[in-house]
């Protein structure tokens, strides 16, 4: 065999889709696991995207988005208090390559990002192919916020990026005031960036979700990193975005160039749309879920940090004396509801389920959640 890029030797795929797939051989077996929208995209955009195709809208768009979307996203952002250019706009096929095209086009081989852990796995994956280092910051013993002290002791001299990632996946949890102010005092006076993967931003619950990408002071550090996918139930359309400061831009639009030309013109077409809808109906559906599963999870008695976004919930299941693999394998197959294991996201002792279903279906998996941990308790 010729040998590959052995930056490539320790990627794995990714457990959640291993979850999933054991799910599917058992007739019946209710999914909590999935991370994406069950709502069909809104009409309105569909509606854009056909009416782009059909106006001969199939040709290259510009490697750095259409004028039409760019324009769209600055005001957009400029609108919640992120003062942003078009020229500081790239449109990218979703947050994945707007985190790939960010961290590739910052990181040096031996340099580190810092991920508060629980997280989602792409940055890792990306670090690893990028040849740097990811240094987990546990935030699990800290009420999944970012202590001051945690936060300095893991920045080395080849610290040259935070990621955070708020309201987070997998936990639901938002950071609050605290711990923003951790993280800028951290990037302020370094050569460090601050990589805002945003998200979940439009799916909070509570009255507060503090935002550093609106921090005016880091503006010059900032890479923010957004996509159509959650709030507007676009997952399929794969498409994104990134800002950042006009010196970052100028070789991140020739990396993402390089790996894809462009997103496809008309899906600009419906992104542009998409800013005009409003995505309150949806998170009114989940913010009741959210409260739904909380309840439940309360009842059985199992712990869980406070969720006030995003659609996941990550109860603790230390208590039952197993390894969050074999704790949702089991459930799998002897209570017939699927959920995704702490360990995929960096922690043991917690599984993440998602509320991403119908009622209906949420009752039934949270019911026979309930009655396995029932049998559990008993044996
Ligand atoms: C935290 C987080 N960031 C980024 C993404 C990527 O989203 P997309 O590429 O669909 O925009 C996801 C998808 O699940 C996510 O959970």
């Amino acid at each position: 065999m010729i040998p590959l890029n052995q930056n490539l030797t320790s990627l794995r795929r990714s457990d959640i889709r291993v979850y999933t797939n054991l799910a599917r051989q058992i007739p019946g077996c209710v999914m909590l696991t999935i991370g994406e929208p069950d709502f069909d995209t809104p009409q309105a955009i569909k509606e854009a995207a056909q009416a782009a195709l059909d106006g001969g809208q199939t040709h290259y768009a510009p490697n750095q988005g259409t004028a039409e979307l760019r324009n769209a996203v600055a005001a957009f952002e400029t609108r919640r208090g992120h003062e942003t250019a078009p020229e500081e706009v790239l449109i990218t096929i979703g947050a994945c390559q707007a985190l790939f095209t960010a961290l590739l086009g910052i990181l040096n081989p031996g340099e580190e990002i810092i991920v508060p852990t629980p997280g989602f796995g792409l940055y890792k994956t990306i670090a690893t192919i990028a040849g740097a280092k990811t240094v987990e910051l546990d935030v699990s013993e800290t009420g999944f916020q970012i202590r001051r002290e945690a936060l300095e002791a893991a920045i080395t001299p080849r610290t040259k990026a935070i990621v955070i990632n708020s309201p987070c996946n997998p936990t639901g949890v938002v950071l609050d005031r605290q711990s923003l102010e951790n993280v800028k005092a951290a990037v302020l006076d370094r050569p460090i960036f601050l990589v805002c993967d945003n998200v979940y931003n439009r799916l909070c619950y509570g009255e507060d979700c503090p935002d550093l990408s609106l921090d005016p002071e880091l503006r010059d550090r900032l890479i923010l990193c957004q996509s159509f996918s959650k709030p507007y139930a676009m997952t399929g359309w794969r498409v994104g975005y990134l800002t950042c400061p006009a010196y970052v831009m100028d070789r991140l639009l020739l990396l993402s160039a390089a790996q894809i030309t462009a997103v496809p013109t008309f899906v600009q077409q419906a992104a542009v749309k998409a800013l005009s809808v409003d995505p309150e109906p949806m998170r009114r559906i989940y913010r009741q879920r959210r409260d739904y599963v909380c309840q439940r999870l309360r009842d059985m008695g199992l712990p869980f940090p406070e969720p006030e976004g995003a659609f996941y919930v990550f109860p603790n299941i230390e208590r039952f004396g197993m390894d969050s693999a074999e704790f949702c394998t089991r459930m799998i197959r002897q209570g017939k509801v699927a959920a995704v294991p702490g360990s995929c996201f960096g922690a043991e002792g917690y599984i993440r389920l998602s509320y991403c279903c119908s009622g209906e279906d949420l009752k039934t998996g949270l019911d026979r959640m309930e009655r396995f941990i029932r049998m559990l308790e008993k044996t």
